[in-house]
């Protein structure tokens, strides 16, 4: 699946990513070598994956409450804002645009 990530700077790179090995998003971000720290490991307690998904988000389902908490417990958060350990990669994501938002990042 081929999808695009913006950095901090706004820096635009299409990733391709396999999309039938189970990962995350927070995964094949760390693997194209963005500095996401996932300090908690993908289990949705860090909140430094924070990403905005700026187009595709019909696909990538809903945020569990778990996230949410998470989500809405930034300084700041958008309406189409996820935890990247949270979106499992999958066909859905082709085409997407995330956008990195965590802190650290
Ligand atoms: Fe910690 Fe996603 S890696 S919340």
């Amino acid at each position: 699946v081929t999808f695009t990530v913006e950095d901090h700077d706004g820096n635009r790179q299409t990733i391709e990513a396999p999309d039938d090995m189970g990962l995350s998003l927070m995964e094949v971000l760390k693997a194209s070598e963005y500095p996401v720290l996932a300090t908690c490991g993908g289990m949705a307690l860090c909140a430094t994956c924070h990403v905005e998904v700026l187009e595709g988000k019909n696909g990538l389902g809903e945020a569990s409450d778990v996230e949410l908490d998470q989500l809405e417990a930034l300084p700041e958060y958008y309406p189409t804002s996820r935890l990247a350990c949270q979106i499992r990669i999958s066909g859905e994501l082709e085409g997407a645009v995330i956008k990195l938002r965590g802190e650290d990042n």
